[in-house]
């Protein structure tokens, strides 16, 4: 990424993206805390990244902490599939923000313990996951190590992940 900020149309239009994803029971769980980059509340996002992440999220506009609400807010039970409703919410806004020629990059390289208590996210809320989103940057300002992974990832044969009828896949998983 290189830095440049976000337009406040380009930031609601990812959220509003998120918010059209389907959810157990129209719930629409999902929580996002954000900070932008140069606002007072960026450096309390990116203290919760590990080494790893900070290398290339210094030069991102946006930091996302993904929360889900862990109970129904009806009935206060439990919602069983609370981390699979924030996934399709986050897949949405990934894929407005390719659409609209912005990175958003997943992120579990992150304090998920301190991320709980610097942002004061409440018990029956979890911490699912960051994301990072900016504007595209040019490849050859990365350190090496990044640089090399700037190529498009490969995926497990077809036939690794579907099978008819009961459990039937090998225990070897060379990917
Ligand atoms: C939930 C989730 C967590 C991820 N965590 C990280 C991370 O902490 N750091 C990172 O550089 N990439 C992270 N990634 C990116 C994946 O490594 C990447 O999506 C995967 O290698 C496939 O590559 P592709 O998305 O370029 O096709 C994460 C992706 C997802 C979906």
């Amino acid at each position: 990424m290189n830095g440049q900020p976000l337009s406040e149309e380009e930031l609601f239009t990812l959220f509003e993206a998120a918010r059209w994803a389907p959810s157990t029971y129209n719930e629409q769980e999902w929580r996002f805390l954000y900070a932008r980059r140069d606002t007072p509340s960026w450096p309390r996002f990116f203290d919760l990244l590990v080494e790893g992440n900070r290398a290339w999220c210094q030069h991102a506009a946006l930091l996302v902490v993904i929360l889900a609400h862990k109970v129904f807010q009806k009935s206060g039970k439990p919602n069983p599939v609370h981390v699979f409703d924030c996934g399709l919410a986050y897949e949405n806004l990934a894929l407005q923000g390719t659409a609209m020629g912005l990175v958003v990059h997943a992120m579990q390289g992150f304090d998920f313990e301190k991320a709980r208590t610097a942002l004061a996210v409440p018990d029956d809320y979890a911490v699912v996951a960051m994301f990072a989103a900016g504007h595209p940057g040019d490849p050859g300002n990365l350190p090496e190590t990044l640089r090399q992974r700037e190529v498009p990832s490969g995926r497990r044969p077809i036939r690794e992940l579907m099978h008819e009828g009961v459990f039937g896949f090998g225990e070897a998983n060379p990917a």
